[in-house]
């Protein structure tokens, strides 16, 4: 376990009915460095206990490897510790972060296509590979990038207007909302699971690579549905939203 830092609550907003964007400042006098798609653990008491949870770093950073915030995407659960702790803290609040940690990392060399699947809070960590995802866009018009985002309703489409921007931006970048629980409207959105709208693209090993973030089945259904087509841990990247055990 690497060393915590110290963090403090700068801004709250709300980004779904049920999620915060919480942006936090290093109050420690050093910069962070970090690659996109990385998450950290926060550390903080509640009750008088000492708990640990693990979140995805969401700050659309020009400068990852010297960062002085960082920027979460927090989902509320009920009955959970982290929830009630985060959804009540204020301006002010102090905590502690230690990472990063993950393999959900863009590889040097984007592929023909790239698929970034996500449910929930799971799409955090795209948003924070946007700047990346810029450059690469603009320097290979042939590539392509698929963002297919789950949820429930339009409401919980979680930075919705900033895909929507940058696939406006980029003609390259794609950007498909997969509702669950209501009628899709327009070209951008899809009724259904996120498997549906991924074989709309008929993926192929040979020239994709596939990034899973969020909901733990989301993750082992799209991947096992793929091993069977051939991909492996090659050109499938995972990252699990696991709960904590404690
Ligand atoms: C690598 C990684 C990255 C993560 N990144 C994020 C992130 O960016 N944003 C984010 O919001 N979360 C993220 N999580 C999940 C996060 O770490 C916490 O597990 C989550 O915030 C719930 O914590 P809690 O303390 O509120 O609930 P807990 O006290 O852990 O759980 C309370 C109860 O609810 C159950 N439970 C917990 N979560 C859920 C759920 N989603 N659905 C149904 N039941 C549940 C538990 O089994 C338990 O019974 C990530 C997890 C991992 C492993
Ligand atoms: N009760 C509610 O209305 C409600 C609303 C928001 C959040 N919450 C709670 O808040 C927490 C986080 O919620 P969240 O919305 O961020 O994440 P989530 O529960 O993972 O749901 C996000 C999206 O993933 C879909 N999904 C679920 N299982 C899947 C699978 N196996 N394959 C593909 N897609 C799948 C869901 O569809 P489905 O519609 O099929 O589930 C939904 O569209 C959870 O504890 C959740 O229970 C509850």
């Amino acid at each position: 376990m690497s060393q915590q830092r110290p963090l403090e609550l700068v801004a709250k907003r709300e980004l779904a009915p049920n999620t915060l964007s919480l942006q936090f400042r290093f109050i420690d006098g050093e910069s962070f460095a970090y690659t996109p798609g990385h998450f950290v653990s926060l550390h903080f008491d509640y009750r008088g206990e000492p708990v640990r949870r693990s979140y995805s770093i969401a700050t659309r950073n020009e400068t990852p490897d010297a960062a002085t915030e960082l920027e979460f995407a927090i989902s509320y659960v009920e009955g959970g510790k982290a929830s009630d702790y985060f959804f009540a803290a204020e301006p002010g609040t102090r905590i502690g972060v230690s990472g990063p940690f993950g393999l959900l990392l863009l590889p040097d060399t984007l592929p023909e296509r790239t698929f970034l699947i996500a449910t929930g809070t799971g799409v955090a960590p795209y948003r924070a590979m946007l700047p990346r995802l810029a450059e690469e866009l603009r320097a290979h018009p042939e590539r392509q990038v698929v963002l297919l985002f789950g949820c429930r309703t339009r409401a919980e489409r979680l930075y919705a207007e900033e895909f929507q921007a940058f696939a406006a931006q980029h003609p390259n970048f794609r950007y498909l909302a997969c509702l669950s629980r209501e009628e899709p409207q327009g070209e951008r959105e899809r009724h259904g699971h996120v498997q549906s709208a991924l074989a709309e693209f008929a993926p192929v090993p040979e020239r994709d690579m596939v990034y899973l973030c969020g909901n733990p089945p989301m993750v082992d259904e799209v991947f096992n549905a793929l091993k069977e087509k051939g991909f492996g841990v090659k050109n499938v990247r995972r990252e699990k939203y696991v709960f904590s055990a404690k």
